[in-house]
């Protein structure tokens, strides 16, 4: 099987890796869900999990100017994000972590903000939960994106599913 799991890895480097993202979104949404989290407590603990190259980890890192603990599975995307990271002077702040977002914890203990854009889905979603819980602390914040509508009108059968 890793042949397969990496013939994937290969094709989702050579589909998305050039890209800002790799999900749907952008800079102002990142900002403006930001906008929305309380005041977080000094020098918090925050990760981006499935982060992919790391957009939205840099808004994170550049507007609260803390670290971000970024967590892919795609070994080829956390060294996009690090070398992004250097380019635009925040490779003081992001941490690039290659690993299963399942299993993932902060060293420091439960994280104060957990943000996840887009890859939610891999766990399902209802398994994200569950397995974000823990990694979070009781009165921390959760931001989590999931299934994105592009259009109006969609497919009956969609809709269903
Ligand atoms: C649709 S992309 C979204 C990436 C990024 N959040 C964005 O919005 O640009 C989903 C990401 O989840 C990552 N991923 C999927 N399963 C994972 C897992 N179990 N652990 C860590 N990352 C995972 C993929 O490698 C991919 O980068």
């Amino acid at each position: 099987m890793a042949s397969d799991n990496s013939a994937i890895m290969d094709a989702m480097l050579a589909l998305h890796g050039a890209m800002e993202r790799q999900g749907p979104g952008d800079d102002a949404l990142t900002r403006r869900l930001l906008d929305r989290v309380p005041t977080l407590p000094p020098e918090p603990r925050i990760a981006d999990l499935g982060c992919g190259t790391g957009a939205s980890a840099m808004v994170l890192a550049e507007a609260l100017n803390t670290p971000v603990d970024c967590v892919d599975a795609a070994h080829a995307f956390i060294a996009i994000l690090e070398e992004r990271a250097k380019a635009r002077g925040l490779d003081h702040l992001i941490r690039g972590h290659v690993g299963d977002m399942a299993k993932y914890r902060h060293d420091d203990g439960p994280l104060d903000l957990l943000w996840s854009e887009g890859a939610a889905y891999n766990l399902t979603f209802a398994g994200a939960l569950s397995a974000w819980r823990p990694v979070l602390r009781t009165g921390g914040y959760a931001v989590i994106s999931e299934l994105t509508w592009f259009c109006e009108h969609r497919p009956q059968k969609v809709e269903a599913f």
